[in-house]
């Protein structure tokens, strides 16, 4: 077994384990996938400050997100298909988060329903929905999720159609895969994740399967998107959304400042700077660059999270730095999982609070929720002068 250290030597096992049109569909961003290459690019071109002689002792990267204790401000983002990755992905990265005492936020595309997550943790999560035209099924989603308990519900606006991630087209990706020659000869080297998956009875997209009405072939992620998403979604439903969950509200994928004081207005509990992990508008900024500028527009009226681009704990810093009040993981969790099932969501936890806790250390800083812009070198223009 590999000594793991990064998050990186979690990826190049998940990439070995899992069947490839899974790994493929979480390590894709849309079209170029410019956006999503930048994503993490531009997290290097931030620079740490070098602080010496500062006492370092008794450091804590505890806080709250949307007034939730957090023991580091990481929540896991929702991922579809995470239980394609692994058996029981989303019940076992659940698990994993509950023990670190960090969020789990279960995707509508999920693969566990939220009745098995339920079952399975005994701390709320947190439920991730799309906007879907029928309104009896988000209804149902939304009575499912209080009846599971769920502490907050993150609405996703960046996604009312399906980006295009030519990979999943080629791989054919479904859920469960069907069996193609291709699919079978790369499966046959998948031992361990067939062995655990043939235990499972969990294959199939458990919130949707036998709960959506007049979709094809409930398999397909594209197909679910392309017959049940809002392509008419605004803001007038969006309020309404937000007053279906007496509750919590975060919404997720803002990348412009407009777009976020529209969301400040709705009275929601947080926002989150994302671009699906460049998986959406190809072409669109990386999340890291338009951060600052939008916690400087709204972050006195609602608490501005953070996602897209995220590997690492000197990353979080970065990001909380610039403003943010949180951040979510996505790929950097699913590595793990598809590694190593629950070991090694914990892992990619712990290696991610090992760097924040540590970097946060050398650059003079002991309290997380302390940490403020002074800590960064940030290039000049590094937000970009764009007409
Ligand atoms: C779903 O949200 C996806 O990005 O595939």
């Amino acid at each position: 077994m590999p000594v793991i250290t990064t998050i990186d030597d979690l990826k190049r096992l998940h990439k070995r384990r899992a069947p490839k049109m899974f790994y493929d569909y979480a390590e894709s961003g849309s079209w170029t996938e410019q956006t999503f290459r930048e994503n993490t690019s531009d997290f290097d071109q931030l620079r740490i400050r070098q602080r010496v002689a500062v006492d370092m002792t008794g450091r804590s990267t505890k806080t709250q997100m949307i007034g939730q204790d957090v023991s580091m401000p990481v929540a896991l983002a929702p991922v579809g298909l995470t239980g394609m990755q692994c058996a029981d992905g989303e019940i076992k990265a659940a698990k994993a988060a509950e023990k670190f005492g960090v969020p789990f936020t279960l995707s509508t595309m999920s693969i566990c329903s939220i009745e098995d997550v339920a079952e399975n943790t005994t701390k709320p999560f947190w439920f991730q929905v799309y906007t879907l035209k029928d309104d009896d099924f988000m209804k149902r989603l939304f009575a499912r999720a209080k009846d599971a308990k769920c502490s907050a519900i993150v609405i996703t606006l960046d996604l009312q159609l399906l980006g295009q991630r030519h990979k999943d087209l080629k791989n054919g990706l479904t859920a469960p895969p069907k069996f193609t020659p291709a699919t079978i000869a790369n499966l046959a080297t998948k031992w361990t994740w067939g062995l655990e998956m043939l235990q499972t009875k969990r294959r199939f997209f458990g919130n949707i399967v036998g709960h959506a009405k007049g979709v094809k072939d409930p398999s397909s992620l594209g197909n679910w998107t392309n017959e049940s998403f809002d392509q008419a979604l605004d803001w007038d439903r969006v309020a309404e959304l937000r007053k279906m969950w007496d509750g919590p509200v975060i919404l997720k994928g803002i990348l412009d400042v407009e777009d976020a004081k529209k969301a400040a207005a709705l009275g929601v509990d947080a926002i989150i700077v994302s671009n699906h992990g460049g998986r959406q508008l190809d072409g669109a900024l990386s999340s890291i660059r338009v951060l600052e500028q939008i916690v400087e527009a709204v972050g006195d009226k609602v608490e501005v999270h953070f996602d897209s681009g995220i590997r690492s704990g000197q990353d979080v810093l970065k990001a909380m730095a610039l403003g943010a009040k949180g951040t979510y993981i996505g790929r950097a969790f699913v590595y793990g999982l598809g590694a190593m099932g629950e070991k090694g969501v914990t892992k990619a936890l712990e290696v991610i609070h090992k760097e924040l806790d540590m970097t946060m250390g050398l650059a003079g800083r002991t309290d997380i929720e302390k940490v403020d812009r002074d800590i960064l070198l940030v290039p000049k223009g590094f937000a970009g002068e764009w007409e």
